[in-house]
């Protein structure tokens, strides 16, 4: 019997989404008997019921396309604008689920995708879901579709960087995505061969990183590169955060938690121009001239490498086979070399984060590379 299957892209996009919704439908249509309808811009369209039928047509040519076709949003079922008022719209979503007589949803999104999927799983739909982030920070799966090809942009932007602070004798602090988790700004830190690596995972002293700097020029380079990752923290901005989180945690009423909401947003705002002033205060220390680099949404574009478009072949065609198999309530993870079901409870409210003991950690050390503590 023909099954029904809806699919939609929701979160920041990444390049990959298009080849594993290709994944998935070229394996339900050549392999199973399932027919498989695409909701544009992730749950706004859901919920507004704006669809495109995933066809053989609509599914050609789509393998190297960065972005989504589908187009995403980062809107949440039970919280989306409508009309400048915050409303629940679960209850729609659910009508057009069943209004589609769908057998299953797919949900291809990051972190807060994995979440409202299972709200919906919980209202008694059955839900499947594929990881992707450029921040490779979704629990319970080894890596995410998108951030082998972010890591790669970011990568090469590191080496052309070189030549630059090089010929400058500059320090050049290249800011990474990765909201906070490290991989991104570790990884191609560590790829590139950056001088410094900064990540949320590891808050930095100011005075160890200069030093680190000033060694470098003491010993004939005039020139350093710091990967900084958008998350990363001093140690004192770091110990006012985590103070503030604690007091978020603790607050009781509603007011004490609008007003520890207040400065956390506060606290979020400053930190936003963070690579500005740590440049600033590594020229100070260092007395090196130091520039910026945000790289922000190029890492975020363009056509997925190959390693992206195996991942998310895969991770489609295996989610295809689960449907058929009438799985419902996981994540389709990459394992080692295997895609394996997790279930979302496993998933969702959790981070993975890059952990101290992790072995692009221990070589960046090894090397010699200063991570700022
Ligand atoms: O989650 C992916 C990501 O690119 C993060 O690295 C970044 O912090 C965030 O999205 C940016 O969000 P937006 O696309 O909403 O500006």
């Amino acid at each position: 019997m023909t099954k029904y299957v809806g699919v939609l892209t929701a979160g920041g996009d990444t390049p990959g989404l298009n080849a594993a919704l290709r994944g998935l439908g070229k394996s339900a249509s050549s392999t199973f008997d399932m027919q498989l309808t695409g909701f544009y811009d992730g749950f706004r369209g859901l919920m507004q019921d704006r669809t495109i039928a995933l066809n053989e047509a609509a599914l050609s040519g789509v393998l190297t396309l960065g972005g989504t076709i589908l187009g995403t949003s980062r809107d949440k079922p039970q919280s989306m604008e409508i009309g400048g008022k915050l409303l629940d719209m679960t209850d729609a979503m659910v009508d057009t689920y069943h209004r589609h007589h769908l057998d299953v949803l797919v949900c291809v999104g990051g972190g807060g995708t994995q979440k409202n999927a299972y709200r919906l799983l919980q209202k008694g739909l059955n839900i499947l879901t594929m990881p992707k982030t450029i921040d490779n920070d979704i629990a319970m799966t080894d890596t995410s579709i998108g951030f082998d090809t972010a890591l790669g942009i970011a990568t090469e932007a590191i080496d052309r960087l070189h030549s630059t602070a090089h010929s400058h004798h500059r320090i050049i602090v290249v800011e990474l995505m990765g909201h906070n988790a490290g991989w991104l700004a570790l990884g191609s830190g560590v790829a590139g061969g950056a001088d410094v690596i900064l990540i949320p995972e590891i808050p930095y002293d100011i005075n160890k990183v200069a030093e680190a700097i000033r060694a470098r020029s003491r010993g004939g380079k005039r020139f350093s590169i710091v990967a900084v990752s958008e998350g990363a923290m001093s140690m004192e901005d770091a110990a006012v955060y985590k103070k503030l989180l604690e007091e978020r945690e603790n607050a009781k009423k509603k007011e004490e938690k609008e007003k520890v909401d207040a400065r956390i947003l506060e606290f979020q705002l400053q930190q936003t121009s963070s690579t500005m002033r740590l440049a600033t205060q590594l020229e100070q220390l260092t007395g090196l001239e130091s520039r910026v680099t945000i790289l922000g949404y190029v890492q975020r574009g363009g056509t997925p490498s190959a390693v992206d478009r195996l991942l998310a072949t895969e991770l489609g065609a295996a989610t295809a086979a689960l449907i058929n198999d009438g799985a419902s309530g996981v994540m389709v993870a990459r394992c080692g070399s295997k895609t394996i079901p997790v279930p979302l409870e496993q998933v969702v409210g959790k981070r993975r984060t890059v952990p101290l003991d992790h072995t692009w950690i221990v070589t960046a050390r090894r090397v010699g590379t200063a991570l700022g503590d």
